[in-house]
């Protein structure tokens, strides 16, 4: 259903390629979505020229709700291949160290996935629920005697990549090192990360080649880094397996072979950016929402264990943590008034399909008791939706338990985003707080 445009924006303020509109308020980005949704057809946006990776093509526009499950739920026709995370293509040398389960399709992708899928079921997590919330205590306790500070860095970070680096087996001597190396790989489109940013003058866009070089060189060095973290280990648990993560991958039978070294670590580094880089931000979106709706924090504390779980899928739909993911025509497709072309490209934006009007009443309210709430801030319904969705929901229910528990008062200030259209993220967030009274 069609819905009114809102008068302020119009199409021509309007460009999902150009970095600087995911520097916009979230309110502006709100109401540019909406304008999106009730065009007749999707949209097509162009990234700009950036030297060495050639002109893209374009990509498609999926904002709506009912075109993004469409394409989820139908990869014989949105394939995953070649990639279903990068805008534009990568130089091919990039590949092998990026390329996972995430980028391809079943068969395939189904085997892989299922080399692991077990530690990520209900049951294998309720196993994990204990140890979750005594680190969480303990973070907990840290940000209490460090007096607050950037909530990013001193707890929102740090539970994620805890517990994603204990399932792989990877010492706590490296976790630091895993959070520097994994905010570069999602942070390739913001300088601080990378060094380089696409430039905008009088309406043009562009990327030095110096810049460029800078930004790939960055990037694949921090995914070499990875690899060899991931090859390290490898080599210990091939020789003497544990039972964690990485044991079974490098052990896995797939067809009668196994993972290849580079399989294997493309898959390892997904896991350790997926699980880390995703859950951080909705904690951090959590404690700014809550301050910024003060009413919805009086009623999650009212009944704690009655609407949390409500409140956790609440905070995944107002905050998409993962903005977008791409997906490519296997043949010509009609969809939504539109007839795509084999070869064409799609980016499904969740951020948009959750805001969408014909599915959430009053979509831009924070609402934890919003039900029912069909979000696809975890992907649409198919073969690719977030297989640490319910690791996520573990570790987003027991950070804010243990934080509303003991520091009821606490709040955000004004965040420091990433700018990304792929990850909405918080580099830096603070907060205060009215110190508890010393326990026992
Ligand atoms: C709030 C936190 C999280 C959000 C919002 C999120 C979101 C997503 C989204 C949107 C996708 C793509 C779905 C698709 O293409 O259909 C995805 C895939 C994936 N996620 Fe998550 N995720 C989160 C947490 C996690 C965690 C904790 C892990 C743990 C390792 C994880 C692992 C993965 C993996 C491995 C995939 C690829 C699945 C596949 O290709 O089969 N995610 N996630």
């Amino acid at each position: 259903m069609a819905t009114e445009i809102p008068p302020q924006l119009t199409m021509a303020d309007i460009d999902l390629g150009d970095l600087r509109f995911w520097t916009r308020p979230l309110e502006e980005r709100a109401e540019a979505f909406a304008v999106l949704r009730a065009q007749p057809a999707p949209v097509l946006f162009t990234l700009p020229k950036i030297p060495f990776l050639g002109q893209s093509p374009g990509s498609w526009a999926l904002v709506r709700h009912a075109d993004v499950a469409e394409a989820s739920r139908n990869p014989e026709v949105f394939s995953s291949e070649p990639s279903a995370t990068s805008p534009a293509d990568m130089p091919r040398w990039m590949d092998g160290y990026f390329n996972s389960m995430i980028d391809m399709d079943d068969p395939r992708h189904a085997k892989i996935r299922r080399i692991v899928s077990r530690a990520f079921s209900p049951k294998m997590l309720a196993k994990a629920e204990d140890d979750i919330a005594r680190r969480a205590a303990r973070i907990v306790d840290e940000l209490i005697e460090a007096g607050g500070g950037d909530f990013v860095s001193r707890a929102a970070a740090r539970l994620p990549v805890e517990v994603i680096c204990d399932m792989l087996g990877i010492p706590a001597r490296h976790h630091r090192r895993v959070v520097d190396l994994t905010n570069i790989i999602v942070g390739y489109s913001d300088a601080e990360y990378v060094g380089a940013t696409v430039e905008y003058s009088r309406g043009t866009a562009r990327m030095g080649r110096l810049g460029t070089l800078r930004m790939l060189g960055t990037v694949a060095s921090a995914g070499f880094r990875l690899h060899r973290l991931a090859a390290q280990l490898g080599r210990e648990r091939r020789a003497s397996p544990t039972g964690d993560l990485t044991s079974a991958l490098v052990n896995a039978n797939v067809d009668g072979e196994r993972l290849s070294p580079r399989e294997f670590a493309a898959f390892f580094l997904l896991l350790v950016v997926a699980g880390n880089e995703t859950t951080r931000n909705a904690i951090a979106h959590g404690l700014k929402l809550f301050t910024d709706h003060p009413d919805q924090r009086d009623l999650l504390l009212a009944d704690f264990d009655g609407r949390i779980a409500g409140a956790v899928e609440e905070i995944v739909r107002y905050s998409s943590p993962v903005i977008s993911m791409r997906r490519n025509l296997t043949r010509d497709h009609e969809m939504n008034g539109h007839t795509f072309r084999k070869g064409d490209r799609v980016t499904l934006l969740y951020w948009a399909a959750n805001r969408d009007e014909s599915v959430f009443t009053d979509p831009d309210r924070f609402d934890i008791t919003r039900s029912p709430n069909p979000h696809v801030g975890f992907g649409g319904p198919g073969p690719h939706f977030c297989l640490g969705a319910n690791l996520a929901r573990r570790e987003i229910t027991v950070m804010f338990r243990e934080l509303f528990t003991r520091l009821p008062d606490i709040t955000a200030g004004e965040p420091d985003r990433l700018q990304s259209g792929f990850i909405n993220g918080y580099k830096r967030l603070p907060c205060t707080f009215t110190p508890p009274r010393p326990r026992g």
